[in-house]
């Protein structure tokens, strides 16, 4: 044996140690070093199940257990000495955990794999990042409540193809939103849910001749019940996949929303003013005010959706069980988490600090033709036209009001009457925006009861 594979766990079995591009090539601790916490509470739980099983002696499981808190502790205060030549965290903990207490930390491992015990690990760090997600889009839907709310008769231009559509509010604009995150939210709760089985105890692949209790190890770690099938438990990644899904679309969700940000906060439009906190000056341009979180938001889908492209591609046509393209599963999760979690918080703050310009949303509103349907609506249910021929009439008087330069409720009635000759004067009343969207009473529609309820209705579903 060399003094390099001594080192090596698997020194019994390997006369000459790694070279360094091997070593670079395999060692994850430069990256799995997140999962250290998940790592100690996974062993600790096994070092009690070990002993409560009589596989090992109270005294051996309690030292282990004492010594991985040792090592916890110098992880937590960075004084923790990592070695790239130990591969990874399991094998860096275990390691210094032979340091601190000597050959009991060598019984750690019985009944046990680094394949259950990664899958074990990195389904306890995503599951938490479910949680956070879930508490991150919790404050963001409160945030949204509230803008909600302050603004449910505020009148706004609806836009399709980003064209001026028909009127709406403000606050049933901001709720659609919270529909959209309402929905993130559930499918991370629906991940957590189906990934929150305990792959422990399945050891390599095969499961262990050893009389350990899996039901034991998944109830210490929060686990609803052991997973059922020893290849599945350490070969599967749905879990990552899932988690990674859902981000991806809650980062779409971020990405449109920012993007909406971004076009109301120009001069052009001037819907909303973002608070100085969430945007950036210009070197050389002084009247410059970016909204650089919102562009970052609208941008971080990119690497989101990348890395969820990238694990699918990594798990795709791997032989059951483990492998180790597996490995890759990490720095993926990783980044894919941080980005949202980051992009969550900042659109949180981004909503809680803008102020919506009333002013400009309803003389936006009221441009464009906003209320042409109301108009035709009218000409339907008072004069009994077909809609096709209100359309038709509607369109006629579209047509003039842009020749004559001005909008709608600007047309005199003689004009309307040369057009239609039924029109009479309580047609003004529709064309008024706030008439309209008050009218749009029809349940999620866009009239201020309706978003009063929607509003009070997400209210109560949170507590
Ligand atoms: N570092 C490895 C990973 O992240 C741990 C599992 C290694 N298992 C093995 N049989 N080599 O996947």
């Amino acid at each position: 044996m060399t003094d390099q594979s001594s080192n090596a766990m698997w020194g019994g079995r390997f006369a000459a140690g790694p070279d360094a591009i091997m070593e670079a090539i395999n060692a994850s601790i430069g990256f799995d070093k997140r999962l250290a916490p998940q790592d100690i509470a996974g062993s600790r739980a096994h070092a009690a199940m070990l002993a409560a099983t009589g596989i090992l002696r109270d005294s051996d499981a309690a030292a282990i257990r004492e010594g991985l808190l040792t090592v916890l502790s110098e992880i937590e205060a960075g004084s923790f000495p990592f070695r790239t030549d130990l591969e990874d965290i399991h094998m860096n903990v275990e390691a210094r955990l032979k340091e601190l207490i000597g050959d009991p930390a060598g019984r750690l491992h019985t009944a046990r794999s680094r394949n259950d015990q990664v899958s074990t690990d990195f389904r306890l760090w995503v599951r938490d990042q479910c949680d956070a997600a879930v508490d991150g889009l919790r404050a963001l839907i409160g945030a949204l409540l509230v803008q909600a709310e302050a603004g449910a008769d505020w009148v706004m231009p609806g836009f399709t193809h980003l064209q001026t559509a028909q009127p709406v509010t403000w606050g049933h604009h901001m709720m659609a939103y919270v529909e959209m995150f309402g929905r993130d939210m559930g499918r991370f709760r629906d991940a957590r849910a189906r990934m929150n089985e305990s792959p422990l105890g399945a050891a390599a692949l095969a499961g262990t001749s050893f009389p350990i209790d899996r039901h034991m190890t998944a109830t210490a770690l929060g686990f609803d019940r052991p997973a059922a099938n020893s290849l599945d438990a350490v070969s599967d990644r749905d879990f990552a996949l899932e988690f990674l899904s859902a981000a991806s679309i809650c980062a779409v969700h971020l990405s449109r929303f920012a993007e909406e940000l971004v076009i109301w906060s120009s001069a052009q439009f001037r819907f909303v003013t973002l608070s100085d906190r969430f945007s950036t000056g210009s070197s050389i341009m002084p009247q410059k005010k970016n909204p650089d979180a919102a562009e970052l938001i609208r941008a971080k889908i990119g690497r989101i959706l990348g890395a969820t492209v990238a694990l699918f591609t990594v798990m795709k046509g791997l032989p059951l069980a483990y492998s180790k393209d597996m490995q890759e599963d990490k720095e993926q999760v990783f980044d894919a988490a941080d980005s949202l979690m980051l992009s969550l918080a900042a659109m949180d703050g981004m909503v809680r600090d803008m102020t919506a310009n009333r002013g400009a949303l309803e003389t936006a509103a009221a441009s464009g033709f906003s209320t042409a349907t109301d108009l035709a609506d009218w000409l339907v249910r008072v004069l009994d036209l077909p809609f096709r021929e209100a359309h038709h009439v509607t369109g006629t008087l579209v047509a003039m009001a842009e020749r004559k330069g001005c909008d709608l409720p600007e047309l005199t009635l003689a004009e309307m009457q040369g057009i239609h000759a039924g029109i009479t004067a309580d047609v003004f009343e529709v064309l008024g925006v706030q008439n309209s969207v008050a009218s749009r009473t029809s349940y999620g529609g866009t009239a201020p009861d309706q978003v009063r309820a929607q509003v009070a209705r997400w209210k109560e579903k949170l507590g």
